[in-house]
């Protein structure tokens, strides 16, 4: 029987990119599949952190293997920031969070305006075990104005390293999803969901 493995996560996007990185191999289930659990509070001074805390809260919730991820815009000259806070660096809306970004970044210069999006995985596959963990970083630079519609976040305001000076927003959903922080911690952590 194919192993069943609950990806913590509600949003269809990321479900989607583990089906297609696990094929026929592994059963991917949802939140949305299951009777509602609660939801593990995002606390950790890390993605690392925070995504093993969501993977094991919900593994012994549910009993089943879980993997969940945790990831944001760590930025040079902010010391990393907003890093676990990205989602709630300002209040409001993505624009309102990346428009303090350009504020923020202001009177720093171009050489210094260097960033990374990263993406921690973590899988647990049962009580007791230790979490598999896998980091995937995408580098790039923060841009002066928001240009690009595709993506959510910090996308339209992050220039991608070797993308030809496009931001994250320029590109195509299939081109993200072979540069992103998320696909190349996907990619990392195959081999323990193939070994499930
Ligand atoms: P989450 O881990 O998916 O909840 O993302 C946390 C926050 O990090 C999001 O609300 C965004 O602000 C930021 N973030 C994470 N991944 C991306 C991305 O691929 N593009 C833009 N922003 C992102």
């Amino acid at each position: 029987m194919k192993p069943k493995l609950l990806f913590a996560t509600g949003n269809a996007g990321k479900l989607r990119e583990l089906r297609a990185l696990v094929g026929d191999a592994v059963e991917v289930v949802s939140l949305k599949d299951l009777p509602p659990v609660p939801e593990p509070v995002e606390d950790g001074a890390t993605f690392e952190e925070n995504a093993v805390k969501k993977a094991r809260e919900y593994s012994e919730a549910t009993g089943l293997p879980a993997l969940a991820d945790d990831s944001g815009l760590c930025v040079d000259a902010l010391d990393g920031r907003p890093g676990v806070h990205s989602a709630r660096y300002a209040p409001g809306s993505d624009k309102d969070r990346y428009e303090k970004l350009l504020a923020d970044l202001a009177d720093v210069p171009e050489e210094r305006r260097t960033a990374s999006f990263r993406c921690a995985l973590a899988l647990v596959t049962g009580r007791g075990d230790e979490a598999r963990v896998e980091v995937g970083r995408c580098e790039g630079l923060i841009l002066r104005a928001p240009k690009g519609t595709n993506g959510f976040g910090y996308d339209p305001v992050f220039q991608v390293e070797g993308e030809g000076g496009r931001s994250m927003a320029e590109l195509a959903p299939e081109e993200k999803s072979r540069v992103s922080h998320r696909a190349r911690a996907f990619l990392l952590m195959r081999r323990h969901l193939l070994a499930l």
